[in-house]
């Protein structure tokens, strides 16, 4: 790229993130835990009140979540909640992962624009879901 198209980008992306704070765009700039597990325990896909879909792959391992991945087609603020969202609750019981919420992840964000407060509602009742699915499955065993 040239200089004035990296001048360019580097414009548009200061208006996107204009109104977010810096720990919001240090996350949206690097997210983490994008992408699928092929033999997840858990998996689902939730489509939000936007018409965005998250899905989510979890692995449990002695009831903690070893790893979990995302894919989304939606906004960047679904990708940098979800990315919290997940990173949030790599390592954690699935108990103690049931208990983020979407406060928590605006509160982490220091306040998220009225428009996209639904992105972090979107990511922990996507992990809410396939923590349940995989608990259904255990318990069925
Ligand atoms: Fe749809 Fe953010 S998840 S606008």
């Amino acid at each position: 790229m040239t200089e004035k198209h990296d001048k360019i980008a580097q414009d548009l992306q200061e208006a996107i993130l204009e109104g977010y704070s810096e720990k919001f765009k240090k996350e949206f700039l690097r997210p983490e835990n994008i992408g699928k597990i092929k033999d997840s325990d858990s998996y689902v896909s939730i489509t939000g009140v936007c018409g965005d879909t998250l899905d989510i792959y979890l692995v449990v391992r002695e009831g903690k979540i070893s790893d979990i991945r995302f894919m989304t087609d939606g906004c960047g603020a679904s990708i940098t909640c979800a990315s919290y969202v997940t990173r949030t609750a790599k390592g954690k019981s699935l108990e103690e992962a049931l208990r983020i919420k979407p406060e928590d992840v605006n509160k982490y964000f220091e306040g998220l624009p009225e428009d996209h407060k639904h992105c972090a509602k979107l990511a922990v009742i996507t992990l809410a879901a396939a923590i349940e699915k995989y608990q259904g499955k255990s318990n069925n065993k």
